[in-house]
C-alpha cells in the first residue's frame, strides 16, 4: 500500500542523477519507497510530467534552507545533489550541501545519499604545480567543493552515503564533449588522459545505483561508495564510437595544458580534472569497482549497450 511506503525526498529529481533515482522508484511497484520530487518549480513541465506518473512533487530551493527542511519533514531518506554547472561557484556548492544536510538532521532523516566526488586537493595539495590552482582554492572546482561537503554531512552527524559518481556518457550528447571533425574531417573525441582508462556512466545508472543504496538499508551508511558502468580508455571509446556511428572517430591524447586552453566555460576545471584523473588512475578507478556498482544495480549499461540507445542522440554534422 502506498501509505506504508517510506518516502525518499529526491533533490534534483527533474534532472539526470535524482530523475533516474524516481524513475527507478517508481519502476519498482512493489518495493518499499515512494519518491518525492523536490523541485524549484512544479509547475514547470518535468514538475507537471512527474506529478502526472504520479510521484509527490514539492517545490524547494538549495538555497533556502527552510525550503529544504519543509520539503525533507516526513522522508526517510533523501538523495542529495548539487549542480554546479548551474553557477560555477564551488563556494555556493557547500553552502547548498550544508543547506541539505542541517535540513536532512532537523528533519531525522534516517539515510541520506550524497552524490559527491573527490577533493583532489587531497592527492594535489594546492603548492602542487602540476596543475594550476583556480578560483584562489581549487585544483577540480566542481570535484573539490563536493568533497569537502563531505565533512558538512560527518560533522553534523547526519547517517549518510557519500556516492562517488563518475563522467556521464551523456557527456557525448549534452555537455559538448562529443565527436567534433578534425582538420582532416575525421571526427576525433578529445580527453588529456593518454592510455589511462576513463571510469564512466550511463547518468541514468547513479539513480538506479542510489536506490539499491537505500534498498540495502543501513549497510553503507558512513561509507564512501562508487560507481562505475565501464572503465575505458580514449582508444577504446574510439573503436566503440566507431561501431556504433558507423563512421571512424579517432581519439585524440590532447595534452591537459592543450585541453585547459579550449577556452569554453569550465574548460580549465575539466582540464585539471581529466589530468587528476589521468596522473592518480589507480586510486581513482579503485574507487568505483563495475562489479560493486552491478551488485546494486544489475541493469548497469556498459558504454555499447548505452550507445545502442543513444548513439543517435549524438550530434554529429
Ligand atoms: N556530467 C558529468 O559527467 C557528471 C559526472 C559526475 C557528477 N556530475 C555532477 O552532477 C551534478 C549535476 O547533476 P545532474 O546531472 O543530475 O543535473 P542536471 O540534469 O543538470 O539537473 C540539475 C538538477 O538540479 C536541480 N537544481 C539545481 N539547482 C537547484 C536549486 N538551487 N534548488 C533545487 N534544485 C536545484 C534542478 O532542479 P530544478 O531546475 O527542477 O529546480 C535539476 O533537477 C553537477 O554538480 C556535476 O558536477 C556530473
Amino acid at each position: 500500500m502506498a501509505d506504508n511506503k517510506k518516502i525518499i525526498a529526491v533533490v534534483g529529481a527533474t534532472g539526470a542523477q535524482g530523475g533516474g533515482l524516481v524513475r527507478a522508484i517508481l519502476a519498482d511497484t512493489g518495493g518499499p519507497f515512494a519518491a518525492r520530487a523536490l523541485t524549484r518549480h512544479p509547475d514547470s513541465d518535468k514538475g507537471k510530467a512527474l506529478k502526472a506518473a504520479g510521484v509527490e512533487v514539492v517545490a524547494a530551493d538549495l538555497d533556502d534552507a527552510a525550503s529544504l527542511e519543509r520539503a525533507f519533514k516526513g522522508a526517510y531518506g533523501a538523495f542529495c545533489v548539487t549542480n554546479f554547472w548551474e553557477h560555477f561557484s564551488p563556494e555556493r556548492e557547500l553552502v547548498q550541501a550544508r543547506n541539505m544536510a542541517q535540513a536532512a538532521k532537523a528533519a531525522g532523516v534516517s539515510h541520506v545519499v550524497w552524490s559527491t566526488l573527490e577533493d583532489t586537493r587531497r592527492w594535489m595539495p594546492l603548492d602542487d604545480d602540476r596543475m594550476p590552482t583556480l578560483m584562489g582554492k581549487y585544483k577540480v572546482p566542481h570535484f573539490d567543493a563536493k568533497g569537502e561537503a563531505d565533512q558538512i554531512f560527518r560533522d553534523l552527524g547526519v547517517p549518510t552515503t557519500f556516492l562517488l559518481t563518475s563522467f556521464y556518457w551523456d557527456n557525448l550528447i549534452y555537455f559538448g564533449l562529443g565527436p567534433k571533425r578534425g582538420p582532416d574531417g575525421v571526427l576525433t573525441i578529445a580527453f588529456p588522459m593518454d592510455d589511462k582508462k576513463l571510469p564512466a556512466i550511463a547518468a541514468e545508472d547513479i539513480g538506479k545505483a542510489a536506490y539499491g543504496v537505500f534498498k540495502r538499508g543501513r549497510e553503507f551508511i558512513g561509507k564512501t561508495i562508487g560507481i562505475a558502468g565501464e572503465h575505458l580508455s580514449g582508444e577504446e571509446m574510439a573503436a566503440a564510437l566507431t561501431r556504433a556511428l558507423g563512421q571512424q572517430v579517432r581519439f585524440w591524447p590532447v595534452e591537459p595544458e592543450v585541453y585547459r586552453g579550449f577556452g569554453f566555460p569550465g574548460a580549465d576545471d575539466l582540464g585539471n580534472m581529466f589530468q587528476f584523473k589521468r596522473d592518480f588512475n589507480d586510486d581513482f578507478r579503485k574507487a568505483r569497482d563495475v562489479n560493486f556498482s552491478r551488485s546494486l544495480n544489475p541493469e548497469l549499461q556498459s558504454f555499447e549497450a548505452w550507445l545502442s540507445r543513444h548513439k543517435t542522440q549524438i550530434p554529429v554534422d
